[in-house]
């Protein structure tokens, strides 16, 4: 993926929705993007933009008294750094183009973007990273998303509209589901595995979904892996051109990946390492994976290698990385 058709866009807020307890989602209006494709992200400026022609807050000098910005974010009232989104969407307007997030609010920054108003300014950097590999035409696409992971599965769905695809998305409870349950839509059976059109998100390109809440207070009762084993059990002919896409907490998805490669089925995983430049010059969001050509002698005594999850990321094969 090329790296460098990022920019810098100062976005306009269009909508900025409280999805259930924890999440919104936030779309940003700009006039013109870079082409994206889901399994991108975005690093969002998750506090006020500086006027015209003035330098960035923190490097501002007050003569009395020192830098005061950084007393600011190490008082943890401002997000000095920008934070990495996934991309949950993208659509082409007669205006432009709309960036869709869906941030769940866990700190500082997305406090800040939780506070929101129409028309207020966002600054955004991106699109960064690589992105998901599609199917094969005659193959059958397997979404599983847990929690934050959910957002990137919304977009990879839109590509996948008219295919073969189910998408599985698990929370800890039901308002903590970031997506829209249709009214009336069932919730299934907490002990069944049954794909439904509940959940609109999916529903609007043909994909049917399950969803599981560790608590059982919607859908499948227990962990989203425990459902996507059951499905994949049942469904064995199903998962014979499959690929696995996921992306969510860490534990969730080195689980995925080992269902994956037990059964001898593709998995491509997005991972969500805590990242400050998200454009490959901090190195501080490195992951270890195998060494891509297993047949070249070992760098200093070693079979893996650190990669940067921000630019030879997000996107890695389950089976590269070393948890
Ligand atoms: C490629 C990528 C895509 C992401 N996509 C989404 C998304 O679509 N929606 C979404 O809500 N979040 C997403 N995240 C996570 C999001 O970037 C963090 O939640 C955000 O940076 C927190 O900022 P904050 O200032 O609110 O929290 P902070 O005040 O910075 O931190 C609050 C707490 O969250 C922890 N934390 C921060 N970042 C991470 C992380 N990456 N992993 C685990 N713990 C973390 C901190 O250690 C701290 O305990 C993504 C992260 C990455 C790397
Ligand atoms: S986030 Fe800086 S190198 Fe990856």
């Amino acid at each position: 993926m090329n790296q460098m058709n990022r920019q810098q866009v100062q976005g306009t807020v269009l909508e900025n929705r409280q999805l259930c307890r924890e999440h919104y989602r936030l779309v940003l209006g700009v006039e013109k993007f870079a082409p994206t494709e889901p399994g991108q992200f975005v690093q969002v400026s998750c506090r006020p933009t500086e006027p015209k022609g003035e330098f960035p807050v923190e490097l501002q000098w007050d003569q009395a008294g020192g830098p005061k910005v950084c007393g600011e974010e190490l008082a943890g009232r401002m997000a000095l750094l920008r934070r990495p989104f996934s991309l949950a969407g993208r659509k082409q307007t007669a205006n432009g183009v709309e960036l869709h997030l869906i941030h769940r609010v866990v700190g500082v920054g997305t406090q800040w973007l939780s506070d929101l108003k129409v028309g207020d300014q966002v600054g955004v950097l991106g699109p960064l990273g690589n992105r998901f590999e599609l199917p094969a035409p005659d193959g059958m696409a397997i979404l599983v998303g847990g929690g934050v992971g959910i957002p990137p599965m919304l977009y990879l769905a839109e590509r996948l509209a008219g295919r073969r695809a189910v998408a599985f998305c698990g929370a800890l409870s039901r308002d903590l589901l970031p997506m829209t349950l249709l009214e009336g839509g069932k919730a299934g059976r907490e002990d069944a595995i049954e794909p439904l059109r509940n959940v609109e998100e999916f529903s609007r390109h043909g994909i049917p979904s399950i969803i599981s809440t560790d608590d059982g207070s919607f859908g499948f009762r227990g962990f989203v892996t425990q459902a996507l084993e059951r499905y994949l059990d049942a469904n064995v002919q199903a998962a014979g051109r499959a690929v696995i896409y996921t992306c969510g907490p860490e534990g969730m998805m080195k689980r995925v990946a080992e269902i994956a490669a037990s059964r001898g089925i593709e998995c491509q995983v997005a991972v969500e390492r805590a990242m400050a430049c998200g454009m490959g010059t901090c190195q501080s969001c490195v992951i270890r994976v195998r060494k891509p050509d297993p047949a070249k002698p070992p760098m200093a005594g070693r079979d893996w290698c650190y990669r940067l999850a921000c630019t030879d990321g997000p996107v890695f094969k389950g089976s590269d990385l070393l948890w």
